[in-house]
């Protein structure tokens, strides 16, 4: 049962969507085929599962205004990761333990209760902040009733200490919760238990001055660890790193240590760290092994302070959402990200060009074009360098000599251009999803994924193809 709190907030957030749903719906810029906040802003994805053949959803919410807050946890289901049916509030701040925001966490099966751990957010009468680590539960994984805070902040930390990942292994649960250390270092904190509700301090398994690893910012949020091609992953999202070559270029990151964790001692031996995405918004993803055994990942197509004020959506009372679900694989110690293979059920109208060739010009492809497209670049071959221009505001330029592939955007907040780039050593092929104001683009295979919005007016649905040299490739597109 929920408090009548609770229930009254999920009635304000419900007419809230009433309310807005118009002004909301009218907005070009939604998006066909993502998740998106139904008003208000969206952030985080969490409790991210696959439970008795359905996909779970939840998300980071603010139904009454386009800023952060106190935040609720929306909830989406699937049955294909392709199309989704919004259900019931899951979550609403209503507690003493949660009052300033249901923040981040994930979601477990135990036993046949869907079960979510979450980050009790509250600012006391002065504006201090403190953190509980609270579970909630649910038999049919609809309606959630809270079971309180079952892990409070240990020594050595900072208030800020969040988003609760837990996983099963062997015969104890584990939890792995985001943390900045009483230095400012940020923080990767594990904890074990063989209930759920009563949960032992392992200490800090990662983070910034530890582990060989020098100044790696003030706080890591949303960790998330599993096992990937029989070696142990954690993701992170780093605050306060700064931008050194061509990494690092948004305000906050994300991204991944490959490693070996001994359960034991708590010890994670890991390499370097890898960001997740090269483009302009990605943040804390999660992920969740499917029953097909996939480790599946979506993140939050957006950075927090990242001119979020700005995107053009908050005219129309909502702004953010998030990215296709994406499967991982590991080779070679890097984490390839592919768009999972049911969104192939959404292709129509397939257009098919091989061996387009194009030296020194600039040309377009009769049919292809589109605001709500798929768009499969393979077999290229290039001498010199190209250039791809998408609906006249973002472009995508391979540089073979340098090696360097670049996206650019006209930016959302000054019109200015503005750019990601990665190195890369050849360029195969491009993959690319676009959706009326969001890109994203999986390149050979995965090896690098950029992702971002952008913003064109609604008329504009070119696509140019440009060669300085010689440049070839096969290209297949469908609308979606
Ligand atoms: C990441 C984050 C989390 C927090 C949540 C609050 O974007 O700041 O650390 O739990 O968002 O909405």
């Amino acid at each position: 049962m929920k408090s009548e709190k609770e229930q009254q907030l999920i009635e304000q957030a419900y007419a809230e969507m009433k309310k807005y749903r118009d002004m909301v719906e009218k907005d070009y810029y939604r998006l066909h085929y993502h998740l998106m906040p139904p008003v208000g802003l969206m952030n985080d994805p969490n409790g991210l599962i696959h439970w008795n053949g359905v996909y779970h959803v939840f998300y980071q919410w603010m139904p009454f205004h386009t800023g952060h807050g106190a935040k609720f946890w929306g909830h989406y289901t699937s049955c294909d990761l392709v199309h989704w049916k919004q259900e019931k509030i899951a979550l609403a701040p209503s507690e003493w333990f949660d009052k300033n925001g249901c923040y981040s966490g994930s979601a477990i099966d135990n036993d046949g209760v869907l079960t979510l751990f979450y980050t009790g957010n509250v600012k006391d009468e002065y504006g201090n902040r403190q953190t509980y680590q609270c579970m909630a539960m649910s038999k049919n994984g609809i309606d959630f009733e809270k079971k309180g805070v079952v892990v409070t902040l240990p020594d050595g930390y900072t208030a800020h200490f969040r988003d609760p990942k837990v996983w099963k292994k062997e015969k104890n649960w584990y939890m792995i919760v985001g943390a900045q250390s009483n230095s400012l270092d940020g923080r990767a904190v594990l904890f074990r238990s063989k209930n759920l509700f009563d949960w032992e301090y392992l200490g800090a398994i990662a983070g910034g001055n530890l582990n060989r690893l020098g100044d790696f910012g003030y706080m890591w949020e949303c960790p998330d660890l599993f096992e990937l091609g029989g070696q142990e992953v954690l993701l992170v999202c780093p605050q306060g790193l700064k931008a050194e070559g061509m990494k690092y270029h948004n305000v906050h990151q994300s991204g991944y240590f490959v490693g070996c964790l001994d359960y034991e001692t708590a010890q994670f031996f890991h390499g370097a760290f890898t960001e997740l995405d090269r483009g302009f918004e990605f943040y804390a993803p999660q992920t969740m092994l499917d029953e097909k055994g996939r480790r599946i990942l979506i993140a939050w197509m957006g950075v927090p302070d990242q001119d979020e004020d700005k995107h053009p959506t908050v005219a129309h009372r909502w702004v953010h959402a998030l990215t296709l679900p994406r499967e991982l694989k590991l080779k070679d110690g890097k984490i390839y990200q592919k768009p999972v293979e049911e969104l192939q059920m959404l292709r129509k109208d397939k257009i098919a060009y091989s061996g387009v060739t194009i030296a020194n010009e600039e040309i377009m492809l009769e049919g292809i074009n589109g605001d709500v497209i798929e768009l499969y670049l393979e077999n290229i071959h290039l001498l010199g360098d190209m250039e791809i221009a998408i609906r006249s505001e973002v472009r995508l330029i391979y540089n073979s000599g340098e090696r360097v592939l670049t996206l650019e955007r006209k930016s959302f907040a000054n019109g200015l251009t503005e750019k990601r780039q990665c190195y890369l050593e050849y360029l195969h092929s491009l993959h690319m999803f676009l959706d009326t104001s969001s890109i994203e683009v999986f390149v050979n295979g995965g090896e690098e994924v950029f992702t971002a919005r952008f913003f064109p007016h609604k008329n504009n649905q070119t696509i140019s193809f440009a060669a300085n040299g010689q440049l070839v490739f096969d290209i297949e597109k469908w609308s979606l």
